[in-house]
């Protein structure tokens, strides 16, 4: 179970803990916010899961051994997520695709680092291997990556179309 304070590199006291149904709400403002900060998400604004999605999605997290669902909270606001969905299949359930999102105005406190070590040490005794997919320019994600151990294994091509036009996909993971 993940539950704890965390200090912010500005010294602020942030909140860790894993999804609750009763998040949803805060959860769809998130995205909301999120998706529209930053094309990285891939998600468009208008494609955010409803509140009421959002509680599925929650619940079906809390009911898979191998999904992970990380929330962090400033006071009452969400301003940033970590999930790593384990495939459902059995023969793939040793695999788990991660995704993370920061709220623009806390990038840089050292946020993405701490969760990815949190889900990572989760992973690791949950899981063989975690992958994610990250736009080709997107610096800061990529470095956060490598520096949690990542490696690229391919390089999906003109797989995503942002508004400066296309743009690769680097495939990356990390096995345990
Ligand atoms: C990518 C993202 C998750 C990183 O989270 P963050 O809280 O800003 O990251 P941290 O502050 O923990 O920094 C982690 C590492 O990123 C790198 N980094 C930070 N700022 C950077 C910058 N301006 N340029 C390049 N790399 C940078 C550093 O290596 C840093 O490690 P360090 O603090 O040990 O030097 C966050 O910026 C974000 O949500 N971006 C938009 C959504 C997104 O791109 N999601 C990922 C989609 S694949």
């Amino acid at each position: 179970m993940i539950e704890e304070f965390f200090h912010l590199k500005n010294g602020k006291v942030v909140y860790i803990r894993e999804a609750r149904v009763e998040d949803a709400d805060r959860l769809h403002a998130f995205y909301k916010l999120v998706t529209s900060e930053t094309e990285y998400l891939i998600t468009c604004p208008d494609e955010v899961l409803s509140p009421s999605e959002e509680r599925a999605l929650i619940r079906i997290y809390e009911n898979l051994f191998n999904r992970l669902y990380i929330v962090v909270f400033r006071g009452s606001d969400v301003i940033a997520t970590l999930k790593i969905a384990g495939a459902r299949r059995k023969r793939l359930s040793h695999s788990g695709e991660l995704s993370i999102a920061v709220k623009r105005n806390y990038w840089g406190q050292g946020i993405g680092k701490k969760i990815m070590e949190e889900a990572l040490s989760w992973a690791q005794g949950v899981l063989s291997r975690v992958e994610l997919n990250v736009v080709d320019s997107n610096e800061r994600a990529i470095a956060l990556y490598e520096k949690m151990g990542f490696k690229l294994e391919g390089i999906k091509k003109k797989a995503v179309k942002l508004s400066d036009g296309y743009h690769d996909i680097y495939l990356m993971a990390k096995l345990f």
